[in-house]
């Protein structure tokens, strides 16, 4: 552990903390946070003001913590933060970076040199996108958000089949890494005391609600260390996750701190909820099949295409054509594949004289182990 004087869960769950990341992470217990969203400062680099046509300025972001006096100055400070967020991910929490193309690549090519392992890159696309004003360059009109987990070798959480309901392009369907979600509305600003937008790059619910969604369960703990206007811990709590949000502003801790206390969570059985909680199915070995009198050593398999016959030998495996191993490896050998599932891809012969899928079985296994 890095901090002798570690503090206690009551101290930073489901909290705003005020302070700087730095600081305040080095006082957190490792491993003890399941997803981290992080909006880091992007380095805009913008020395002049912006106008429009109609000579209004525009309300771009020229804030001081947006400053950086150098490439390499920005470098530093991003290995900094991803080094102390990931020693208090827990190695089966995954990480999201949001940025534009002034930082994304930057920060992208550290994550890897730290140790995280790139899973997507989402592109986010605003089409009320501010446009070039001065027609110099395409119109800005998407962020990206990184994707990535512990390391190579590490498991994480990801709600395949709940996220479907988020692509844009083809209900119901696989969601891809383009995600089509408006910058942030007017009704969800929040507003200073003379009502102009009290931060400058609030982010829309929508982006934190697919991320929340996709990768962390109901009652795991989300961290931002750069939580701005509270956006991530607003839509955690909604979410039924604990959070963690870091400051270093003290305008913007209150405003997020009254944002969350205003925020309601969704009802326990809403889908995004209920949706999470459900079970995955029990895995069943296959050697279990053959413990339990469902098959026999010695007894014919059938694979559908190419057809092919197999026998099933000790410890679980099956042999056919030369080639020994589990169900799914020998049928990716015999289909020339590189991957198969055997369950749904090998048959045996029931004592009616029918060839059924493996995966019967393997149902009735299930059915009968059910708790
Ligand atoms: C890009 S904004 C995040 C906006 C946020 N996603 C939202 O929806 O409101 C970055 C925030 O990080 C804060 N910040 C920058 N450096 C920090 C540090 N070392 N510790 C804590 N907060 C920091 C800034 O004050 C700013 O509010």
């Amino acid at each position: 552990m890095n901090n002798p004087a570690l503090l206690n869960e009551q101290h930073y769950i489901n909290r705003i903390l005020l302070g700087d990341s730095f600081e305040i992470l080095s006082s957190f217990p490792d491993d003890c946070v399941d997803l981290i969203f992080a909006d880091p400062p992007y380095n805009l680099q913008l020395n002049q003001a912006l106008w429009r046509p109609n000579n209004t300025k525009v309300d771009a972001v020229n804030d001081a913590w947006d400053q950086f006096d150098s490439f390499a100055a920005y470098d530093d400070f991003t290995r900094a933060w991803l080094l102390a967020v990931r020693r208090v991910m827990k190695p089966t929490a995954t990480i999201w970076v949001s940025g534009t193309y002034h930082n994304i690549f930057r920060v992208g090519s550290i994550m890897q040199d730290v140790g995280f392992w790139i899973l997507n890159t989402v592109t986010w696309f605003k089409p009320n996108a501010m446009p070039n004003f001065r027609g110099t360059r395409l119109k800005n009109d998407v962020e990206f958000v990184i994707w990535a987990k512990y390391d190579e070798r590490s498991r994480y959480t990801f709600h395949h089949h709940l996220v479907k309901q988020f692509n844009d392009f083809s209900a119901g369907k696989q969601l891809g890494s383009v995600w089509h979600i408006g910058a942030t509305s007017r009704a969800e600003r929040l507003k200073d005391d003379a009502g102009n937008k009290l931060h400058s790059t609030q982010k829309p619910e929508e982006l934190l609600k697919r991320i929340i969604v996709a990768s962390s369960n109901p009652g795991d703990v989300v961290l931002d260390p750069f939580v701005g206007s509270g956006t991530t811990a607003a839509v955690a709590k909604q979410l039924h996750r604990r959070w963690i949000g870091i400051e270093r502003e003290p305008r913007y801790v209150a405003a997020a701190r009254e944002r969350v206390e205003q925020t309601q969570p969704l009802l326990p059985n809403d889908p995004l909820i209920a949706g999470a909680t459900r079970e995955k199915p029990k895995r069943v070995p296959f050697k279990l099949l053959i413990e339990q009198a469902y098959l026999t050593v010695g007894q014919t398999l059938y694979l559908d295409k190419p057809e092919h016959e197999a026998t099933i030998i000790e410890n679980g495996q099956i042999r056919a054509n030369g080639f020994v191993g589990s169900i799914h490896r020998v049928g990716a050998q015999l289909k020339q594949t590189p991957s198969c599932n055997g369950w749904k891809h090998w048959y045996f012969v029931d004592d009616d004289g029918q060839r059924r899928q493996l995966d019967d079985l393997r149902n009735a296994v299930r059915a009968t182990t059910k708790r």
